[in-house]
């Protein structure tokens, strides 16, 4: 579960979160695939390939593990790479897991390499190598684990190690939702939630959403929470503009953080190229965070591009942040 969502919105994601293929909204092609890879794993009679889902957070990596779950018997056990803090604490999971169960491990790409050396031959021959005692009596202890599926998810594909990305029988990458498909999980959603809402009002918020369900899913909230406020029955057009204007989000999705990360390249940098941690030191930001969050939404929306010299802003953020390059006109 991401950190900072307060905990009654984290209840709300559970409530809203898809239990079944069919009200999993978008990713045709990754829900095709799964749905090969788990059916012929079924007719083989054994556990499917080792799976790793990449992607932007807030896309529903987690979803799909779960319902990947619902396919292979329902168990699934969830870490996370950074919960792992010593062999012993994967040890102990993979011993405890009944056969055919699903191992989560969540942001994988900060699993520590100690870590790693033991998921391998887990991965590989289902085995957990275990060393016992210290100096000259050391001894390796081998133990048969029953078959599992890993499925690791991941923000950051790139810092995988090359050995553990090797080991997954397939990558899923997840991409943006289309504006489309977001307006059906905004209505799907506000039915769960039993809350009145415009079309208007849902393709407001649905080109705000950046394109990721978990943004979306919080925007349909504070709308809800700001008519409930103002006494209206109805999230129209006016209380979701208004609501965006509250929350200082534009038409495009971008928030304060996203503008000022934008401008501060054009104005202090001259559109870039900028280096990231020089970046990050003018915005007061985490490298990870502006790498993780601000900049694949930038990036998709074609206002950032990263190049081998650093961050350059392109014309079409110039145009949207109504700002000129120099003395072209754009
Ligand atoms: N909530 C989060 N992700 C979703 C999806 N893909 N479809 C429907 N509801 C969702």
């Amino acid at each position: 579960m991401p950190k900072n969502i307060p905990k009654d919105d984290q209840n709300i994601d559970l409530t809203l979160r898809p239990t079944s293929w069919d009200e999993y909204i978008g990713q045709e092609k990754i829900k095709g695939n799964l749905k090969v890879i788990l059916e012929a794993a079924k007719n083989r009679g054994e556990s499917s390939d080792h799976l790793l889902f990449s992607g932007p957070a807030g896309l529903g990596k987690t979803t799909l593990a779960y319902l990947v779950a619902r396919e292979t018997g329902g168990l699934v056990r969830t870490t996370s790479g950074p919960a792992l803090e010593k062999t012993g604490d994967l040890a102990a999971i993979l011993t405890n897991l009944s056969p055919g169960e699903i191992l989560f491990i969540d942001e994988a790409h900060r699993i520590n390499p100690m870590i790693e050396e033991v998921l391998y031959p887990a991965m590989e021959a289902r085995k957990l190598h275990l060393v016992v005692g210290k100096g000259p009596s050391a001894r390796t202890l081998s133990l048969d684990l029953p078959p599992f599926t890993l499925i690791a998810a991941t923000t950051r594909e790139n810092l995988l190690s090359t050995p553990l990305r090797s080991r997954f029988g397939a990558t899923l990458r997840l991409g943006y939702y289309t504006t489309e498909d977001i307006t059906k999980i905004l209505n799907r959603s506000a039915k769960i939630l039993n809350v009145k809402t415009t079309p208007e009002a849902m393709d407001l918020l649905a080109r705000a959403s950046r394109g990721t369900p978990r943004v979306a899913n919080r925007l349909l909230r504070r709308a809800r929470d700001f008519a409930e406020v103002h006494g209206e029955k109805v999230i129209d057009e006016s209380a979701a503009r208004r609501t965006l204007e509250m929350l200082e989000i534009d038409e495009a999705g971008l928030e304060p953080q996203d503008r000022k990360l934008l401008l501060t390249i054009i104005e202090k940098f001259n559109g870039g190229p900028v280096g990231i941690n020089t970046l990050a030191a003018a915005l007061a930001e985490e490298r990870g965070v502006i790498e993780d969050i601000y900049e694949p939404f930038l990036m998709s929306l074609g206002f950032l591009q990263r190049s081998s010299a650093g961050r350059i802003v392109l014309p079409a953020a110039y145009r949207h942040l109504k700002v000129k390059k120099g003395d072209e006109l754009l």
